[in-house]
Parts: structure tokens; sequence; C-alpha cells
């Protein structure tokens, strides 16, 4: 974050403690509970999904030429490969001749991917290169036959992909004034300490909102973090379809009266935690020291998902002698989700098909909650147009 933003934000949470106050809407909002439950809805915002940036991981996981992961996160088989150039191409981790998935290993390195089914082999660029016993195929336009490609972009150290082929990508654009404010954490520099998966019965959205709010730590978490944050006093802001939501730590006591002039960007950013919402599905948490990023996917039916929880840590901390603290970390903050958040949306998604008026309510002091689930809905209107 730059450091004008910062001592802005420092001073809007002065005075939400000044004013025993929070950022408000003007007013409250009311939105459907079937958006969580809806197959329509769900199908809806599928396609929706497939049209925006979706991060599936960081660039550090696959450095040399050859080196290649396929992620099955986002429900498409995508397989992603570092070129002899340095870039990172996506594609359909699909066989095009019928259709067998190409490659079965998560990650590894190649210079040719070839099918286990009839051993057609393509390169790292994604050219069909061999078709055994090849008469059989005369009249085919090999040149037509090699890999689906996805739009693609290494933006932030992150890889960012869209389902979608043949749409354009503009991380940049699509991040607009985050996309500086990110780049002021270095992250480009930064490598994945771990990436791992959860599947879930709930609809991917209550990912999101778990993060959107911290009206609900003095309750659900009163027994874990509540101790160590306010549930009060957060700024929020937007940044076209993107936000951010900043946790107040109970440690911001120390700084609250203090001259923050003279202290570091990074000790000021030890107070709070940062919470940024990109749209359409992830949220990355600066949490002092590293990012932690979940990222919901719909699952098959729209009360299942599956989140892709990541930590990002500079590259002097990913070392075996901190691998402990990591775990621990990892553990308490897996623990904490899945134990309280996610318990809690389980119960909500068996019952919001009975919510009176199907209608859940967002108060004026969740404002995050009113901007995302607007923004969906316009996203997934302006699709349908
Ligand atoms: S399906 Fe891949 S070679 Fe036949
Ligand atoms: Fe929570």
């Amino acid at each position: 974050m730059q450091r004008s933003e910062l001592d802005r934000v420092v001073d809007e949470i002065r005075s939400f403690f000044t004013d025993n106050t929070t950022r408000m809407t003007e007013q409250v909002g009311r939105h459907p509970a079937s958006a969580y439950y809806d197959p329509d809805w769900a199908a809806r915002e599928r396609r929706m999904l497939a049209r925006y940036p979706m991060i599936l991981g960081h660039e550090s996981q696959i450095p040399n030429a050859g080196d290649f992961r396929t992620d099955d996160s986002t429900g498409v088989p995508v397989l992603l490969v570092r070129q002899a150039d340095g870039t990172i191409k996506a594609f359909l981790n699909i066989c095009r001749h019928r259709g067998a998935r190409l490659c079965a290993e998560e990650t590894g390195n190649r210079r040719l991917f070839v099918c286990p089914y009839h051993a057609w082999s393509f390169k790292t660029d994604g050219a069909l290169m061999q078709t055994p016993r090849p008469e059989g195929f005369d009249g085919l336009e090999r040149e037509s036959y090699g890999l689906a490609e996805l739009p693609c972009e290494v933006r932030h150290g992150l890889i960012w992909v869209q389902l979608e082929r043949g749409s354009s990508i503009d991380v940049a654009a699509h991040l607009g004034r985050l996309d500086d404010e990110l780049a002021a954490y270095g992250m480009a520099d930064m490598v994945m300490e771990r990436d791992e998966y959860l599947d879930f019965d709930m609809n991917w959205k209550f990912v999101i909102d778990g993060f959107l709010e911290v009206y609900h730590f003095a309750k659900l978490h009163q027994n874990s973090i509540s101790p160590y944050f306010y549930g009060w006093h957060s700024p929020w802001d937007e940044f076209g379809r993107n936000g951010r939501l900043i946790g107040v730590r109970k440690s911001f006591d120390t700084i609250r009266d203090a001259d923050t002039s003279v202290m570091s960007n990074w000790d000021l950013l030890k107070t709070i935690a940062v919470n940024y919402v990109l749209f359409p599905n992830t949220v990355l948490v600066w949490q002092g020291d590293h990012f932690e990023s979940w990222t919901a996917y719909p699952g098959k039916r729209p009360d299942t998902c599956r989140v892709r929880v990541q930590s990002i840590t500079r590259k002097e901390d990913a070392v075996p002698e901190k691998k402990e603290k990591w775990d621990r970390n990892w553990k308490i903050l897996i623990g904490t989700v899945v134990a309280e958040d996610w318990a809690m949306c389980k119960t909500i998604q068996e019952v919001a098909p009975y919510m009176p008026g199907d209608e859940l309510v967002f108060g004026r002091n969740e404002p995050g909650l009113h901007h995302f689930h607007g923004q969906i809905q316009a996203a997934t209107d302006q699709m349908n147009t």
C-alpha cells in the first residue's frame, strides 16, 4: 500500500475510534437468499466467472522452461506451462484427438506432452507435434489441432487465467488503482509457501462473505481471533469491481495516539489486516509478513465449492527453519475458518431455501457485502445484455 493511502487509512481508523463508528452505507440492503442455492443463478454466475481473470497460482511454482502445473480448481482442466521465452501459457488440459486428459501429473517438467490414450504429442507451446500412424489423419488441418489456449497473464507474480477462450485479459485494468497498491508489496519477488484445496458443502460466495465484514468477530470468533481484532471501526473502500476491507488489530492501540510519521510502512501494516477483495472470487489478505490468498470456485452444485488457500511469503521466510512457524500458523488459520466461519455458513446453506421472503439483510455496517454482491449481480446482468 502506498504511504499516502496508508496514512489516510490510519487517520480514518482513528476517527472511527473517536466517533465510535465504522464505515457505513446510506441504507440497509437486502439480497435474495436464492443467490446461494438456485441452480439457474449458479449457472449464470459460472458463465460470468469465466470472463474474469482468476488467480491460479504464483509464477514461482513453475520457474523453468518446460515446468508445468495442472489445475482443476476451477472445474475446468487447465495446464499451465512455462515457455522457453519465460512467459507462461495456459491451455485446456484436453487432448485434441478424442478428449483424453492430456497430463495426469500435478506438476513437473516436460519437453513434450504425450497423450496417454493414442500418444498424440504436443509441444510446450501447445502445437501438435506427432500423431502416430499419421496417414490415419490425412486431411486434418494439424495446425488447428494444437492445445486450446486460454487468456493468461502474470502480474504481481500471480498467474491469472480466464476460462473463456478468446476473451481479452488485462489484469492491470481490472485492478484499477489497486494495481499500484499491490505492486508496493513486492509480491512478484515472493514465493508460494503452500497451496492447498478444500472442498466444502456451501456456495462459493460464502467464502468471500467471511472476509467482507468484521461484525461477526465478537460473537462467532469470541474464543479464537476476537481477542486480537476490533469487530467495529473498519475502513472499506471500493476500486471498480474490487474492494478493500481493513481489519483493525488490537495492537493498533499502540499507535493510535503515536506519531506514526516516523514509523515504516511495514510496521504500520502490522497493526491492521488488509483484505483485498479481487473480483470475482479471490480475497488476498496481507497478514503483516505474508499474503494469504483465498479463492473460491463454484462446485458442480450451487451448494458446493472448492476453496484454494495459498500462502505467499518473502523468499527469505520460505525456508525449512521457518516451516514449523508456517505449519502452526496454517493449522490455526484453517482450523478457525473451517470450524467457525464455514461451519456457520454450512448451516446457512442448509436453511437458505426457507429464508422468509427469500431475503438476507446486509447492514449499513457491512458495506463490503453490498458491494461484492452488487458487483456479482451487475457483471452477471451485463453478460445477459
Ligand atoms: S485421445 Fe489423445 S491421442 Fe487419442
Ligand atoms: Fe470469520
